[in-house]
């Protein structure tokens, strides 16, 4: 049941320091500074031979994907696309046994992704796919990937699914690394910032009065717009998704830069700005295009880290989380989101663990 909770969904933002903990158990490797996902069945060998990776999935698991593109990208320097799984099983996807394929499905039932599974084994390459939803289809099919353990998502909007898949991708990611050129040092630095996610999500959760307060004061807002840069672009893409599917208030989640390429137009007094100007690389940007939205009268709401005050000034609301590096802060970043979502649907009345229109899972296509 929900317990004291209200919805399932603020039950579920709440589970996610336990949930993340749940997918990094056991996963750990002190000894070799990196990660053990047993799941994969890949040898050393195995592993070296992979030259490209394509993530298949759709709506907020597409979104964690694009994150796990900048891990595997950055950290284990493996040139990485993501596909909207109906696109990928349409499109004939230029596919080897060289190319590992990672189908990404919270419930392991979406009807474009086991087509996707389908379409990646039929053209023999390598599939492993990340899902919460134990003996699922697309875990079943797949025959190997990584289990989230995240417990079961009710609410139907993806809260912790979201986050257990981002922090699956990175130990991913840490593991391809070290099959390759990342140090040992740089494997057991990552080591502790994965170990590190639960309490720093607990750290966010703190802030759930602070981003109430806010989201009570944008309540009239009929329009949204959520910027990032580099890893938080794909979490403003999601932070935007949260607040369509259960506010039924219209949000587009945008690259920061982007924005002067037109869409900016669309700026005025009534259309805030949630801006992602946490103290990660891309920071000083993102503070120039925090000046644009206020130069078109917009309100701003910056994210930000820590203690540092480089949005102070200029943004109308702030929320607070921690400190963290780049790789960690989509998953500080999108908690504190979700948490707005959450309580700006609430304030308009929205049914928020039912919203209209919306099934759990998508098994047509
Ligand atoms: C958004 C949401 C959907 C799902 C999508 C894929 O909050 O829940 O966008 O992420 O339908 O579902 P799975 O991950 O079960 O394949």
């Amino acid at each position: 049941g929900k317990g004291s909770y209200e919805h399932f969904m603020l039950k579920e933002i709440h589970e996610q320091p336990d949930a993340i903990g749940n997918t990094i158990r056991g996963r750990l490797n002190h000894q070799l500074d990196s990660t053990r996902l047993g799941g994969l069945n890949m040898t050393p060998h195995d592993m070296a031979k992979i030259n490209r990776i394509v993530i298949a999935g759709c709506g907020s698991s597409m979104h964690a994907g694009w994150v796990g593109e900048y891990y595997f990208e950055e950290i284990a320097r493996i040139p990485t696309e993501v596909e909207q799984a109906a696109e990928f099983r349409y499109r004939n996807p230029i596919i080897t046994p060289d190319t590992l394929v990672l189908p990404i499905s919270q419930s392991g039932e979406t009807a474009d992704t086991l087509a996707a599974v389908r379409e990646a084994t039929n053209k023999g390459a390598t599939v492993a796919a990340i899902c919460n939803v134990v003996g699922s289809t697309i875990a079943r099919e797949a025959g190997r990937g990584v289990y989230l353990h995240a417990g079961p998502e009710i609410s139907v909007a993806s809260t912790k699914g979201f986050t257990c898949q981002v922090t699956a991708l990175l130990m991913l990611a840490v593991m391809f690394g070290r099959n390759r050129h990342l140090g040992r040092e740089q494997g057991a630095e990552l080591l502790k910032e994965i170990a590190s996610i639960p309490d720093l999500i607990r750290q966010v959760l703190k802030q759930a009065p602070v981003i109430e307060r806010i989201a009570a004061k944008y309540v009239k807002a009929d329009n949204f717009f959520y910027i990032g840069r580099g890893y938080l672009y794909p979490t403003a893409l999601e932070g935007a998704l949260k607040l369509k599917e259960i506010s039924y208030v219209h949000a587009e989640g945008y690259h920061a830069a982007e924005l002067k390429h037109g869409s900016i137009a669309l700026l005025e007094e009534n259309v805030p700005v949630v801006a992602m100007a946490n103290a990660v690389p891309g920071q000083d940007k993102m503070i120039g295009n925090i000046r644009e939205c206020l130069a078109r009268h917009a309100p701003v709401i910056a994210v930000v880290s820590g203690d540092d005050h480089t949005a102070d000034e200029l943004a109308d609301d702030i929320i607070r989380v921690p400190m963290s590096s780049r790789y960690v802060a989509p998953l500080t970043t999108i908690v504190a989101l979700q948490l707005f979502a959450y309580y700006f649907a609430k304030f308009r009345g929205c049914p928020i663990d039912q919203p209209r229109n919306l099934a759990k899972s998508v098994t047509v296509e």
